[in-house]
């Protein structure tokens, strides 16, 4: 271990997808946007000997050492060492996050993506003060800095592990901190928001896995893909329909577009009775769009509400059962 390496910390925000969930697995695109009311947070520390991992909010301590081959946290820290090319040894790593679980504001890329980010400044750290101390007459070979792609990859490479078929839009948003256009292989597109939009995220109270939702959908896809087939093009078409009335300001249609992208989320079957009481409430108090957002069946549902409705429509999400409502702006 080196004596110039010193604590370095990063954090990441959470995400929410405003249109086009599940059928960007299929090719579709999809719009997601950045949640900075909530973020993961990754300490790197140095620390001689094996690399120690604190995440307290998951109530786990261990040794990287004795994490199973499958465990998010140690896949980011010993995949983004190897990019890095350095050993993953001699520094203690401690996670925090204020990210709801299992409720589609992205917890798990972002605690990759803090991670990813911590480690590169760590190690990147050493290589840049070596550097100056040389007069850069020869320089010290240093670690290179990875790019929000190189962190976005790494941190799909552990959504892999878990999801099965992850489209890569969580990664993706979350790694580039800005609203997104996403489609599947194509190179990511940002946009302009015309006019910043209010958007409350109320939480269904119930956890529910993207595996499993997602999973449902494809069994339901291959049992008549012709029919599903027709229902992501309309969720696609929705998308694309969207980003132009986001970039024209246009927020009476970007309201009726996530009507339209709720309808097409049940028909899909990744609703759920709790989505729907919060989407009913949100409704009758006013509020001019609103759906599910991220895997559906559980998790959070997102309300388009301006000043004038914003209380009401919290009040009423809340009354109908809401565990917790966060506002964000999009801009
Ligand atoms: O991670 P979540 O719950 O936001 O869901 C991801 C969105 C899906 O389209 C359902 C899956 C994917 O990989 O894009």
């Amino acid at each position: 271990m080196t004596d110039d390496r010193h604590e370095t910390r990063a954090a990441a925000p959470g995400k929410i997808i405003l249109f086009g969930e599940h059928a960007v697995v299929y090719g579709r695109p999809a719009i997601a946007v950045p949640v900075f009311q909530v973020h993961a947070q990754a300490t790197v520390e140095p620390r001689a000997g094996e690399v120690t991992i604190d995440a307290a909010d998951i109530a786990r301590r261990f040794d990287l050492a004795n994490a199973p081959a499958d465990d998010p946290v140690a896949t980011i820290i010993t995949r983004t060492c190897a990019r890095l090319g350095v050993t993953p040894r001699d520094f203690a790593i401690q996670i925090r996050s204020t990210i709801p679980v299992a409720r589609g504001l992205g917890s798990g890329a972002a605690v990759s993506v803090a991670i990813a980010r911590a480690l590169t400044n760590f190690f990147a750290t050493e290589g840049t003060e070596k550097k100056e101390l040389r007069n850069s007459v020869s320089p010290a070979p240093s670690v290179a800095r990875l790019s929000n792609e190189d962190i976005s990859e790494l941190a799909y490479q552990v959504e892999l592990l878990h999801h099965g078929t992850p489209s890569g839009i969580d990664n993706t948003v979350i790694a580039y901190e800005q609203p997104v256009y996403f489609a599947r292989g194509q190179p990511i597109e940002s946009f302009r928001v015309a006019r910043p939009f209010l958007i409350a995220i109320a939480d269904t109270g119930v956890a529910a896995l993207t595996k499993i939702a997602v999973g449902d959908v494809r069994r339901a896809w291959e049992a008549d893909r012709v029919r599903y087939e027709a229902l992501f093009d309309q969720i696609g078409a929705i998308a694309q329909n969207a980003r132009a009335a986001i970039e024209r300001g246009d927020i009476d249609a970007l309201g009726l577009l996530m009507n339209g992208n709720q309808d097409l989320a049940r028909e899909i079957g990744v609703s759920s009775p709790e989505i729907e009481t919060l989407v009913n409430a949100a409704r009758h108090a006013g509020a001019r769009g609103v759906k599910l957002s991220g895997a559906g069946r559980g998790g959070n549902v997102i309300t388009l509400i301006d000043e004038g409705n914003r209380a009401e429509v919290e009040r009423a999400l809340l009354a109908a059962g809401a565990a917790r409502v966060i506002v964000t702006r999009v801009e």
